[in-house]
């Protein structure tokens, strides 16, 4: 087992990486306060994984459960309130424990609920999907959706440990794999290229799944969140490279619709975009962009967004994105590899000549 640490003074915490920890029952139990918690899950990574975890909490006054049924869809107000609703009936206190077994959406819903209930309570991450483990169980933003807008209402509540068991990974299906992968190179582009360089050698050990490229694949990812994290916990600046490809990438899943191609997918396309934007620019070489889109061939990714957004109505959905500050666009670029940075001086005609491919 690896242990990383997130540095932010008095909640900093700790994310522990290895096989098997969900079997380990010395390892959630020590960020247990009280005798109370809360277990919430889906229906889907619940049968896989519940057990397991509940024979990691020994003997305790309390356990409430709580399935959530699975998908983006329910990442709503409804399923937080019905947390809360179990956590008010069952008469949980604010010592209780609150541990999200999941993915992104079970994460980001839990984290929600523990950040509010009683003003915020003690909250763990069990995050299960590659997604999860390399980025959203990492640095405390918390949210669920409106009918208007994607993680429009949340908060940032740092949990007190993330737990990855990166055995969980064995079950994820192939596309979700696929798209955490995409996250995982993010990484190398925007901060740290000898991971990209080493991402690129190591690619068919990862796609097979093979457990010691996969920890050295979430550690490097996480160190890399944790320490931009550590230096702007709240994105008022260096946190927003997170977002390479996203802007593209929230126009794609927008335009087609959520749930067609999944967030990871379109952000694969938004990050060719971007590294052909900045190769536009004279920063990268265009062969750099080819061999990303070769890389992301490899992975099973999209190279390219789908032939039939226009360049007009991208750029009009692309405007639409919470990235929008102040009424300019800003996008991340690459300076070159493993050093992004965030540009609002892109124009329409710059923009029309990438998507249009003029
Ligand atoms: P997800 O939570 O929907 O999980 C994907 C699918 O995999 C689901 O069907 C889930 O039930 C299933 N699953 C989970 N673990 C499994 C396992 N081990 N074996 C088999 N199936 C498993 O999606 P995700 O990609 O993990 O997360 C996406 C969500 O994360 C989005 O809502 C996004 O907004 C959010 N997100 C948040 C942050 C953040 O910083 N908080 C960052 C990135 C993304
Ligand atoms: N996933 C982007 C962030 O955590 O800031």
């Amino acid at each position: 087992m690896h242990t990383l640490h997130v540095d932010l003074g008095e909640r900093s915490y700790p994310i522990y990486i290895g096989r098997d920890l969900l079997r380990d029952p010395s390892l959630i139990a020590r960020h247990i306060r009280g005798s109370q918690v809360v277990l919430v899950s889906n229906d889907t990574v619940a049968p896989l994984y519940l057990d397991h975890l509940k024979a990691c909490l020994g003997e305790r006054g309390l356990v409430t459960e709580v399935i959530l049924p699975d998908g983006e869809r329910y990442k709503t107000l409804e399923s937080y309130t019905r947390i809360l609703d179990r956590v008010m009936t069952d008469r949980h206190s604010r010592t209780t424990t609150m541990i999200a077994l999941g993915g992104g959406v079970i994460g980001d819903i839990t984290g929600f609920a523990a950040a509010s209930y009683q003003r915020g309570v003690n909250f763990i991450q069990v995050p299960t999907t590659l997604l999860s483990q390399v980025d959203s169980s990492v640095g405390g933003k918390t949210a669920v959706n409106h009918p208007l807008g994607k993680n429009m209402i949340g908060a940032f509540y740092q949990p007190v440990a993330v737990v990855i068991d990166i055995a969980t990974l064995a079950t994820l299906p192939p596309r979700e794999f696929a798209a955490g992968l995409a996250e995982v190179v993010k990484y190398g582009l925007i901060c740290d290229a000898p991971f990209y360089t080493w991402l690129r050698e190591n690619m068919p050990k990862l796609l097979a799944r093979e457990e010691a490229a996969l920890a050295e694949a979430v550690e490097r990812s996480c160190a890399n969140k944790a320490a931009v994290v550590a230096e702007d916990e709240r994105e008022s600046g260096l946190r927003a490279i997170l977002n390479l490809g996203h802007t593209f990438g929230h126009a794609i899943e927008t335009a087609q619709g959520y749930g067609e191609w999944l967030h990871g997918e379109a952000v694969a396309a938004g990050m060719a975009l971007a590294m052909e934007m900045s190769a536009r620019r004279g920063w990268l070489a265009m062969a750099e962009v080819d061999s990303f889109r070769s890389l992301l061939r490899t992975m099973g990714l999209p190279e390219r967004p789908p032939a039939d957004i226009s360049p007009a109505q991208f750029i009009d959905l692309m405007g639409r994105d919470k990235k929008v500050v102040d009424g300019s666009l800003r996008l991340v670029l690459l300076r070159a590899i493993g050093q992004a940075c965030v540009v609002d001086d892109a124009t329409e005609q710059e923009l029309h000549a990438l998507l249009g491919g003029g």
